[in-house]
């Protein structure tokens, strides 16, 4: 079996959340069990190669008053895993991946659309796939394009699609006169296809184009199939129900394990959790806040973006700050948030501190230093920072959606079994209830530990998840063959 993901950033070369982490690590865990696995970025300004060599000089792609031309770089075999780059500077040789802080790129519709062709071309010179695996609305037209324009294709024939959703919220939703712009034909504005209230719909076009949609929880493939989740696009999926699964993101642990991590001050495990504490204090020095402090620390991790619940922290945070606690916070994106948190450093210093930016390592260093971990998110497709936390022995407090009410379960005072603490209501009081039943537990050294050791022991890695993908890149593949031509 040959797979061919095709996504818009992946770890280590252009990150910008968990998808990267996704792209990162799964294609590797498919070709560890034995496939071909070849995957197909775009060469960013972030994206760092070592010594990279241009296997395609050229490549043209039409657009309505002129051509583009692009190049593919071999980035070589990681861990098993063929990397290619689209090269075209002038669209992705930007300060960052999608936009600034003011907006997204106006282009971004031209940027991704080139880049798609870009991958169904480069694919027929440099190896055709049994099945593309594309993620999210930046590789949703290779679906749509492999259906269509590229119909006749003979290098192309029976090949298979599946289709990755890892943030509904985020559609690639342009005027419709980027269709003639992009030189799709204007057939594709129906509402059975891409139009989507008077626009053009990029995700819509691979609901509806590809052979097997996925996302990344049981959960939330239940809930973007409701109006409440699914951003106008609940229907669609509806319509394709048998074709949908939720396949749980599993993590990196060569890159996640407190055992091993390069980033955190000391080491530590099951075995012996002594350099939890060690990091803990290096983590209160990171934010300039009193090392030797008892206060229990609530640490977060985030994309500033309205989904990750910011709103309630912003309603609950003067109760918040009347706890005996430290919240320590990291994050960049959407400047309203950036400019509450810092309100609240300002507001209550000492029990607010916040680090504004992109900051791989002190992400470590906050999931190995604090004692809590906070995802009040209002939807979660997966989330992998609740994941990593088990794992460092931070116990999660999660709002009981997506993601992280599949991967986290309610501690039980009685069994001692559970791994976090979790709350339905999309309210502060709700959010509050939780913290406090896990400050009033964290003042309980030996359950605290107890709760602390039933996380770590978890095992959420990719093999998993590897294997239920590959049962379906062997369903499809099956299933195109059989149609005939
Ligand atoms: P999402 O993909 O919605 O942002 P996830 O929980 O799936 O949420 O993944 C987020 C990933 O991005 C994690 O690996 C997290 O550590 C990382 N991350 C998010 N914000 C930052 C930041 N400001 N600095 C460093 N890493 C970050
Ligand atoms: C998205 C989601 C997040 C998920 C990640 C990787 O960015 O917001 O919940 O974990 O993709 O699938």
């Amino acid at each position: 079996m040959h797979v061919l993901f095709a996504a818009s950033e992946c770890v280590p070369y252009s990150k910008t959340g968990g998808l990267a982490d996704v792209v990162g690590a799964l294609p590797r865990a498919v070709a560890q069990l034995g496939h071909q696995v070849t995957v197909y970025l775009p060469l960013y300004r972030q994206t760092l190669l070592h010594d990279p060599k241009a296997v395609i000089h050229s490549i043209t792609i039409p657009f309505d008053d002129h051509y583009r031309f692009c190049s593919v770089l071999d980035g070589g075999k990681r861990h098993g895993v063929q990397f290619y780059f689209i090269d075209y500077p002038p669209f992705y040789d930007r300060e960052a991946l999608y936009g600034t802080p003011l907006g997204d790129y106006h282009d971004n519709p031209e940027r991704f659309a080139l880049f798609c062709r870009a991958v169904l071309e480069a694919s027929k010179i440099l190896g055709v796939p049994d099945v593309f695996h594309c993620h999210d609305w930046q590789t949703a037209l290779i679906p749509v394009l492999l259906r269509t324009l590229y119909d006749e294709d003979p290098s192309l024939e029976g090949i298979a699609t599946v289709f990755t959703i890892h943030n509904i919220g985020y559609q690639g939703i342009f005027t419709a006169d980027t269709l003639p712009l992009l030189m799709l034909p204007w057939d594709l504005f129906t509402m059975t296809k891409l139009e989507f209230f008077g626009k053009i719909n990029f995700l819509k076009g691979a609901l509806t184009y590809s052979d097997f949609i996925t996302t990344v929880s049981r959960k939330y493939a239940q809930e973007i199939q409701t109006v409440e989740y699914g951003f106008g696009l609940e229907g669609v999926l509806r319509s394709r129900t048998p074709n949908v699964a939720g396949i749980l993101n599993g993590v990196d642990y060569e890159e996640w394990n407190p055992a091993t991590d390069r980033h955190i001050a000391a080491n530590y495990s099951t075995q012996s959790l002594a350099g939890k504490q060690e990091c803990r204090a290096d983590l209160l020095r990171s934010f300039s806040l009193d090392a030797n402090s008892g206060s229990p620390v609530i640490g977060i991790v985030s994309r500033f973006a309205a989904q990750k619940g910011f709103d309630l922290i912003a309603l609950a945070a003067d109760r918040l700050a009347h706890e005996d606690v430290i919240v320590c916070v990291l994050g960049a994106g959407d400047k309203a948030f950036e400019d509450l948190f810092r309100r609240l450093v300002r507001q209550y210093p000492g029990r607010f501190a916040v680090k504004v930016g992109y900051d791989n390592e002190l992400a470590h260093k906050i999931e190995a230093g604090a004692d809590i971990f906070l995802m009040p998110s209002r939807y979660e497709p997966c989330g992998l920072n609740q994941i990593y936390s088990l794992k460092y022995g931070t116990v999660p407090v999660v709002r009981a959606t997506g993601g992280l009410d599949d991967t986290i379960e309610p501690y039980d005072l009685r069994t001692g079994k559970g791994t976090g603490f979790k709350f339905q209501e999309y309210t502060p009081e709700a959010l509050l209830n939780s913290v406090q039943a896990a400050l009033a537990l964290f003042a309980k050294p030996k359950e605290w530990r107890k709760l602390m050791l039933n996380g770590m022991g978890k095992d959420f890695s990719w093999t998993v998840a590897a294997k239920e993908y590959l049962k379906i890149y062997e369903k499809v593949k099956a299933a195109r063959h059989a149609i005939p031509v």
